[in-house]
């Protein structure tokens, strides 16, 4: 991938940046929840979610303090609330170890919960202003394509990190994420108004199956279906559980499953310590 492909890009992309309000922040831990929330969420749900959840926890500190319930009830909407149990548990570590203030060294939020790879780039990038390549599904289906080829994740990283413009860390990334959420789509790509066509080899071979982002390293598999759902169901009673406890013999009917069914998964949500127990109530934990 040569510089110049690069710089084409990042002039496509800059005038055509989603105005996104974590785009215009650059706080460490407003970013950090910005991307965990972004991780399995769309951007149009996120929005409003992440502007609360700021509101109500500006700092690590303010997250740290409050009790998992809060945490949850701001999550509720959002789906997948380990990553809410996560946040707080990082938030929890910052104030430890880090003095409330979210570190860039790149091993220090790794060791985070609910940090991987992709969010500590994403941290360093898009909060710090470093020049580390993110990788997440929407850029990996993206070099996929333009390789022609289905990438491994250390050809996908080297790709990534070679078309990288140094100094430009934050714009670069931003426009690559754009290119490829809006044009380089998992279905029906809109090659005509992309800056990549011409050099796209998926594209200029006139877009022949498979295409190669199928199976390459880091593309999402499409999510299962929601309707009818255990994701579906956890998200009810959670919901349930936000406006107030529920006895326990209720459960199966606040999350419109079996008896059965319904006693298994609040079993699991008490084992990963999202909901609580008192007597015969289940509520958020306190
Ligand atoms: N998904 C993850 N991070 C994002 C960002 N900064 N902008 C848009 N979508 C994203």
């Amino acid at each position: 991938m040569s510089p110049d492909w690069s710089d084409e890009v990042l002039q496509w992309g800059l005038p055509r940046l989603r105005d996104l309000p974590w785009r215009r922040v650059r706080d460490p831990w407003w970013v950090l929840v910005s991307e965990v929330m972004l991780q399995q969420t769309q951007v149009h749900r996120v929005i409003p979610k992440w502007e609360a959840f700021i509101t109500a926890f500006p700092a690590p500190s303010a997250c740290a303090e409050a009790s998992l319930g809060d945490v949850l009830r701001l999550w509720q909407g959002l789906g997948y609330p380990r990553r809410a149990r996560n946040l707080q548990a990082a938030a929890v570590a910052v104030v430890e170890r880090h003095d409330g203030r979210l570190p860039s060294d790149r091993d220090a939020l790794l060791a985070l919960a609910g940090v991987g790879p992709y969010t500590a780039r994403a941290v360093r990038v898009f909060a710090f202003e470093l020049d580390d390549a993110v990788v997440d599904t929407n850029i990996a289906r993206m070099f996929a394509r333009v390789a022609g080829e289905r990438l491994t994740a250390r050809q996908v990283q080297t790709a990534a990190d070679a078309a990288a413009i140094p100094g430009e860390g934050w714009a670069w990334n931003q426009v690559l994420m754009d290119l490829g959420a809006v044009l380089c789509r998992p279905r029906q790509p809109a090659c005509g108004e992309c800056p990549l066509a011409s050099t796209c080899a998926w594209a200029r071979a006139g877009r022949p199956d498979p295409d190669p982002a199928d199976g390459s390293a880091h593309v999402s598999v499409r999510q299962a279906r929601f309707e009818g759902s255990d994701r579906q169901a956890r998200g009810r009673l959670l919901a349930a559980l936000g406006r107030g406890a529920i006895p326990i013999g209720e459960v199966a009917e606040a999350m419109g499953r079996r008896f059965g069914v319904a006693h298994r998964l609040v079993e699991d949500l008490l084992a990963e310590g999202l909901i609580a127990r008192s007597g015969n109530d289940l509520h958020l934990p306190g």
